[in-house]
């Protein structure tokens, strides 16, 4: 799969059906995470993978209202980051810009390797920490949830919810983000 393909198939699918995770697919996800550029290759994402049905439960008991659908998640990932595992220039602060862009790597090659990766906000970030073990002084940035994409439509959907399962959510125009030579 070329990079365009996978840019247009990865999807935030919330109706998943479960899927065995294997060290190698982990291997695969990480490996492709690592390969993202960083300030001064600082690298400064880190992960946790999360398979086993207690770990899992765990993290679900921090979801926010809204997010069910993601105890439906084989695997879930645990993205962390801080200030001082990456450059700060002025008032740049690169550590989360970086992870992001990690993740992105990471999204790209679960598609690719048929999967739904799904990234969330909607967590309390104390407990979900606290679950994944992710030490204080650092910023959970997100928990994804992955799976496959179910045959049939999760029933615990909101109305708003299902038709982003059926189309993909409007994007703003290019001139809305974007301009040619200067902004202004
Ligand atoms: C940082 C971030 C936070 C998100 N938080 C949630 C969330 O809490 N719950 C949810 O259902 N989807 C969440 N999403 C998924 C977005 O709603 C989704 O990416 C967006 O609607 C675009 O859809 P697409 O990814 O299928 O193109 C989040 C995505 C990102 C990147």
């Amino acid at each position: 799969m070329d990079v365009k393909k996978a840019s247009e198939e990865r999807r935030s699918l919330r109706s998943l059906e479960s899927v065995e995770i294997t060290r190698d697919m982990i291997d695969e996800l990480a490996g492709a995470a690592s390969l993202s550029p960083s300030c001064f290759n600082k690298q400064p994402w880190r992960f946790v993978f999360v398979r086993s049905r207690e770990g899992l439960d765990r993290v679900f008991a921090s979801l926010s209202r809204g997010n069910d659908w993601f105890k439906a998640a084989s695997l879930v990932v645990g993205v962390f980051t801080a200030k001082e595992l990456d450059c700060v220039v002025g008032r740049r602060e690169y550590c989360q810009f970086d992870t992001g862009m990690a993740v992105g790597m990471m999204l790209l090659r679960a598609t690719e390797m048929g999967l739904i990766a799904h990234p969330i906000a909607g967590f309390d970030e104390e407990a979900a920490a606290k679950a994944l073990g992710v030490p204080g002084e650092a910023i959970l940035v997100t928990i994804i949830a992955v799976g496959r994409k179910a045959q049939t439509l999760s029933p615990i959907l909101s109305p708003h919810q299902i038709e982003d399962e059926s189309r993909r959510p409007p994007r703003i125009p290019f001139e809305g983000f974007a301009r040619e030579e200067m902004w202004s």
